[in-house]
């Protein structure tokens, strides 16, 4: 990944700042705080570190306990940590039957937003009813517990069912990103050999129909172990359904009046795999359990952005990725609180959708990513302030660091000077936020492009290359010391990779990837991938499957893919191709694009396609990613003695100056 360095002086150290954040004007983070009452937080964080036993029996009682646990954690088989042993639940019970018995039964649970304005409420009463029909339906086409199921849908109120009615039966569900292509989906299918498939006719993207049921027509034709596909009529979009396999949704939860007892859990059974990048080409399949995860997502969530009984919640993300399992469906139904889920792009019909909406449903928090901010802020302040944003209490964001003027932005044009902005560092693999402010415990001061502090009961430190803890200011890998509840419980059918990948780059820490430093009040400023794993517009993508991709179109040899900084998106794709013999030149690029969106989806497609006649290797063969990044900023490549082809620099450089004057024109 690319990271442009700024050089900045601070006291007697030099440190450097990634121009991620960096101010427009190319000043250092801004030092000035934006100060909130300050709480317990303290006191709070020093006793989830001091006595976690006594901590987490506390703070488990968020969830209802079928049966309790008799131990907090079982470490004996670390880093293959176990939470709240012997303890049986189950989140879907929690989720919707325990709000019943008050006074939640005809509280909107989910209020959902079409692109096309439709509308939908679903009450807790509502929803558990859908819940047990698809449940029963599941386990009348054979489905049991352990089973698995991939969840393939747009953002519709039949996914958050469809992940529910799974938690119910103990069916352990796998989300993929509906804008993933057929292999891509395949791919997810096959590596968890699940037995079905649950999709839509369609999704709405952009004013534009997105086939689902074509890409999954497509996709099943390698996928022997699917035996069942229910199909959710969402669009009226003629689809072809192939017989004995595919089902409508609406005809197999036909029997609206069923109650399907829900299976009780242990709390280290699985609930759910969702696929991710790394840095090797198969993504890694994140296993999270029940209750160390639905402790952690509600615990979370009442922390950081303290959700009151009648305020309106708003997560813009997406279902396909781990911000919609925790923060749009598990967080806000176990703590009973409202969730509004919007469909499309937040930018259509009109640059004013989300300000739209926000004032439409009198949206309370606002949670969503740097990436739409700066979109959106592209567009100026006319459209925010054509509308009413006083119910407004907090705004949250996710995903990537945040520039300091984009948080600026969001803070002042948004938020109108008095709502928190509130940076949730978090990953897959951590199941929910593991840095950041925390309304619930009170703020006290935030400084723009920093998440501020961890969250109780994680402990993080900042090592070097040696596994040495670093000084303030220094930049240097993000670390876990400890176990904590919402971590992932291993990489589905692969333990020694969860140990590889996790465990093994310094001994006895939890290493993420990240780079991060410490200032000298203790706030963490994160400051990107150490890896080749990227952010475009929020979402993590290993370089290795955009190039595993483009060798998959069969007419290039060999690819590399870098990233290069993206005012809008963060980072942007940049790739670089060797044709194979005999392949022509022409129109290559725009083929390539073609074949891996169709393939893997568009958020994989390169923005730059570079045909070059070979890559910078060493000797030994390995292709020098160091050097293309060098090349593509212009900057100094450092050592290249094991170089073995240099005139494959000097054609990089000029197709890179050929793509850039071809921009201008
Ligand atoms: C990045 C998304 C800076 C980080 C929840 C992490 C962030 C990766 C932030 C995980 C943030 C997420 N500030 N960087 N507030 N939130 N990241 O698994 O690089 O899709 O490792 O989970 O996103 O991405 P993932």
């Amino acid at each position: 990944m690319i990271i442009r360095h700024s050089l900045a002086f601070r006291k007697d150290k030099i440190t450097l700042y990634p121009s991620v954040l960096m101010k427009d004007d190319n000043s250092l983070p801004t030092e000035s705080s934006f100060s909130f009452q300050r709480g317990t937080y303290e006191e709070f964080y020093a006793k989830s570190i001091e006595k976690p036993k006594e901590f987490w029996n506390e703070h488990a009682h968020i969830l209802d306990w079928h049966s309790e646990w008799h131990q907090v954690l079982d470490q004996r088989k670390a880093p293959f940590y176990r939470w709240f042993i012997g303890g049986k639940l189950n989140l879907s019970y929690n989720a919707l039957d325990r709000h019943l018995t008050n006074y939640r039964r005809n509280k909107a649970a989910i209020i959902w937003v079409g692109e096309n304005g439709d509308e939908k409420i679903v009450t807790y009463h509502g929803l558990l009813k859908r819940v047990n029909a698809l449940a029963q339906a599941m386990r009348d086409s054979g489905m049991q517990k352990g089973d698995r199921v991939i969840i393939y849908l747009p953002m519709i109120i039949e996914s958050v069912v469809a992940t529910l009615a799974a938690a119910r039966i103990g069916v352990v569900f796998s989300v993929v990103f509906s804008g993933f292509g057929a292999q891509a989906l395949a791919d997810r299918i096959n590596a968890c050999k699940a037995k079905m498939v649950i999709t839509a006719d369609g999704g709405r993207r952009s004013g534009k129909l997105i086939d689902l049921k074509k890409i999954v027509n497509e996709a099943l034709e390698d996928c022997p172990s699917v035996e069942e596909c229910i199909v959710v009529n969402h669009m009226n979009n003629p689809v072809e359904m192939v017989e004995d396999r595919d089902f409508w949704y609406h005809e197999v939860t036909a029997q609206k009046h069923v109650q399907v007892e829900p299976e009780w859990m242990d709390s280290n059974d699985p609930l759910f795999i969702l696929y991710t990048s790394g840095t090797t080409g198969k993504p890694k399949g994140v296993v999270h359990g029940n209750g160390g995860y639905g402790v952690w997502a509600a615990n979370t969530l009442k922390w950081a952005f303290d959700p009151s009984e009648d305020d309106r919640w708003w997560c813009a993300a997406d279902i396909g990725w781990i911000t919609g399992h925790t923060y749009i469906i598990f967080a806000p139904l176990l703590l009973g609180v409202t969730s509004i889920m919007y469909e499309g792009a937040i930018n259509y019909p009109e640059p004013d959708r989300m300000w739209q909406i926000v004032e439409k449903y009198g949206v309370n928090i606002l949670y969503t990513s740097p990436t739409a901010i700066r979109m959106l802020m592209r567009y100026g302040e006319n459209y925010p302030s054509k509308h009413d944003l006083s119910s407004l209490r907090e705004l949250g964001t996710v995903g990537e660091p945040i520039n300091p003027s984009a948080w600026e932005w969001y803070y002042h044009v948004i938020g109108h000077g008095r709502c928190p902005i509130i940076d949730t560092y978090w990953q897959t693999e951590t199941g929910g936020f593991i840095i950041s402010p925390t309304a619930n415990l009170g703020i006290g001061m935030l400084k723009p492009g920093s998440a501020t502090l961890p969250m109780p009961g994680i402990f993080p430190v900042v090592l070097d290359e040696n596994g040495e803890e670093l000084g303030i200011n220094e930049k240097g890998y993000i670390c876990i010391k400890r176990p904590w509840p919402g971590m992932m419980l291993t990489l589905y059918n692969d333990d020694e990779r969860y140990k590889s990948v996790y465990f093994s780059r310094f001994k006895d820490v939890y290493f993420n990837g990240d780079y991060a430093m410490k200032d000298k009040d203790g706030y963490f400023w994160l400051l990107g991938r150490s890896d080749e794993v990227i952010k475009v517009s929020g979402h993590r993508i290993g370089t290795i499957e955009i190039e595993d991709a483009l060798v998959a179109s069969g007419d290039v040899s060999e690819a590399a893919v870098i990233a290069r900084s993206d005012s809008i998106k963060g980072e942007a794709i940049v790739s670089f191709v060797v044709p194979k013999i005999g392949v022509r030149k022409e129109g290559l690029q725009e083929k390539l694009k073609r074949d891996v969106r169709k393939a893997m989806g568009p958020i994989l497609v390169p923005d730059e396609v570079h045909v070059i006649e070979s890559l910078p290797k060493t000797r030994s063969g390995k292709i020098m990613r160091r050097l293309l990044k060098a090349v593509y900023l212009d900057q100094m490549p450092g050592d290249i003695s094991t170089l073995e082809n240099e005139a494959s620099v000097t054609e990089i450089r000029e197709s890179i100056e050929r793509f850039r004057k071809e921009i201008k024109k």
